[in-house]
């Protein structure tokens, strides 16, 4: 059995039931572009809504982090991993969760008590010490000197906001070095693979900690890491769960592992994320914004590795991994079976559209770059808009030479031409072409002054959690603890049709995100945005970041009416609203 069946069936032994795998892209939760964490799915629950399987659950979850991918192509970094997570949902709490762990990494894993150290929560001020977990650690046989007590390490949170609390670690000592005998977290030599939240709080958007209806636990433990660790490698991608990928490379493309690794590494990382990103059922293609950006660049990244390694990039080498990827993978999750064709396809049309023209965007970064020292934003922009380079593709190849890019000035440009195809694509949908688009555009503006509304009428600790729009109507979720009065809904039905007969302008502008922040405008998910943003304004009622697209004046859209307001999820409330032409 593999690390993921002993994990299930340990924790299924335990009274558990797994759960499966939710969408790699967060279903209900726009807040991020993909789970980058087991506990991502469950938020409501945690938060007190009860689940269908019960009190005690258990899975391994698809995640994808980007923030380290330029980091991939050493021993460690993965764009996407596979966390395995146990969940007590006001059922346990810290006893049997460290017991268990404990149990599983000695008894099951039977790793040597010795090799094992583990952190606890010091406490602040509001917080105390952990003094629990640290009796319950030394009373499993973890010594003194191997238990560290840390602060800003130990308190977890996904984010800025949302359910949390103060975490044990566990660290695994991976060196055939003698094991020192006290426990340093900085240490690098060791190696955290579980991770026990006691998820007992909320901080809202204001830093403000409450406490949660139920005391739960959240764990997560990294499946690459774990393994490589348990079969005695230092390099994740000798491992069990990469050996036969990278073998696969070094046959396509005739070269030993040995000297190219970095290469390798990143064509066999980045296109299981691609895979992944594209068997979802969220059905992300390859594109300029979002997710479909981060599986574009993936592709091209890898297509560019692969042609470093002399790859034939039109033979069908990406069809070739790719198939091996879903094979290892299709048994735990069934969308892979499922949409094997969607992956191949889609792998196959960006690289054929790259294809085009990276062999000349390659001949001409040779030209631009010949006795420079720095690439300017116009010739940045240039391989971008001409050669489909990614700006960080043009960066990577330019950190090769050491030379530097002109961020900025490509920003600049970058802006420009953003510009020019708004202007463009409102041209067109004044023509009638984008006939579906004039009531969603309608919708857009009213949402967002219906949120600025509900700021006033119920106070400035409403956020958007969520927005969904149709020709018909449109759904706004908002953070709320409480179920709005009619008079509540009444006052903000009011002040937006109040701010309609106003006829107030809608503006845009771009700035850096940065400055943007720094204005005060709203901003749902400060990590989605790219770091020039687009502003909208409706005069100095509503100052938000947003792709619109808006009306250029509140007067067209009619009469706006609340037609329900309900629970979405704990503390978030959702109104359906309508527009309704006078
Ligand atoms: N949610 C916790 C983590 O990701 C377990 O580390």
């Amino acid at each position: 059995m593999n690390l993921k069946e002993l994990y299930i069936n340990f924790f299924i032994s335990k009274g558990h039931k797994q759960i499966p795998s939710a969408p790699v892209v967060p279903e209900n939760d726009p807040s991020v572009l993909f789970n980058t964490a087991g506990m991502q799915p469950l938020i409501p629950y945690l938060m007190g809504q009860s689940h269908p399987y019960g009190t005690r659950l258990c899975d391994y979850q698809k995640c994808v982090r980007t923030n380290d991918l330029d980091s991939v192509g050493d021993t460690t970094h993965h764009t996407f991993f596979e966390m395995l997570g146990n969940w007590s949902l006001g059922d346990y709490f810290k006893k049997e969760s460290i017991t268990w762990s404990f149990e599983f990494l000695t008894e099951v894993l039977h790793i040597p008590v010795n090799k094992l150290a583990v952190t606890v929560y010091k406490g602040d001020g509001n917080i105390p010490f952990d003094e629990e977990s640290y009796t319950l650690w030394r009373n499993l046989g973890i010594k003194e000197s191997h238990i560290a007590k840390t602060c800003e390490d130990n308190f977890w949170i996904a984010g800025a906001s949302g359910p949390c609390g103060p975490d044990t670690e566990i660290f695994y000592f991976r060196s055939d070095e003698e094991i020192p005998e006290t426990f340093d977290p900085e240490d690098n030599r060791w190696v955290e693979i579980w991770n026990n939240v006691f998820m007992q709080y909320y901080k809202d958007s204001e830093g403000t900690i409450t406490e949660l209806p139920k005391k739960n636990v959240d764990t997560g433990m990294g499946v690459e890491r774990t393994t490589a660790i348990l079969e005695g490698v230092n390099d994740n991608y000798a491992s069990s769960i990469w050996k036969d990928v990278i073998e696969l490379i070094s046959n396509i493309s005739n070269l030993p592992y040995e000297g190219n690794e970095k290469s390798m590494r990143i064509i066999a990382d980045h296109l299981r994320t691609a895979v992944f990103i594209s068997a979802d059922p969220s059905g992300i293609k390859p594109s300029n914004t979002d997710q479909g950006y981060i599986l574009r660049r993936l592709i091209r990244r890898a297509i560019r590795h692969a042609k470093r390694l002399n790859i034939d990039i039109n033979s069908d080498w990406e069809s070739k991994i790719a198939k091996l990827i879903l094979t290892k993978y299709k048994k735990y999750y069934h969308e892979l079976e499922e949409n094997e064709n969607v992956v191949l396809e889609v792998l196959k049309n960006e690289k054929e559209k790259f294809n085009r023209t990276l062999e000349k965007g390659l001949k001409e970064f040779e030209k631009l770059t010949k006795n420079k020292e720095n690439i300017s934003g116009v010739d940045a922009f240039h391989l971008y808009d001409t050669y489909g380079f990614p700006i960080e593709l043009t960066e990577e190849l330019a950190s090769e030479l050491s030379l530097t890019v002109d961020i900025e000035g490509f920003q600049e440009k970058f802006k420009a031409h953003q510009e020019l195809s708004r202007t463009a694509s409102s041209g067109k949908f004044k023509g009638g072409l984008a006939g579906n688009g004039e009531m969603e555009t309608k919708y857009h503006t009213a949402t967002h002054l219906l949120n600025a509304a509900l700021k006033i009428v119920v106070g400035p600790t409403v956020h958007q959690k969520g927005s969904n729009i149709t020709e018909e109507r449109m759904r706004f979720d908002f953070s709320c603890d409480h179920k709005l009065s009619e008079e509540e809904k009444q006052k903000a039905e009011n002040l937006v049709n109040e701010w309609i007969k106003e006829e107030i302008p809608v503006s845009v502008e771009e700035m850096p995100k940065e400055q943007a922040i720094k204005s005060g405008a709203e901003c749902m998910f400060i990590e989605k945005y790219p770091d020039i943003v687009t502003v909208y304004k409706i005069g100095d009622i509503s100052k938000e970041l947003c792709g619109g697209p808006h009306v250029s004046n509140t007067k067209v859209l009619g009469k706006f009416k609340i037609v329900k307001e309900e629970a979405s999820s704990a503390g978030v409330r959702r109104i359906k609203a309508i527009l309704e032409s006078e």
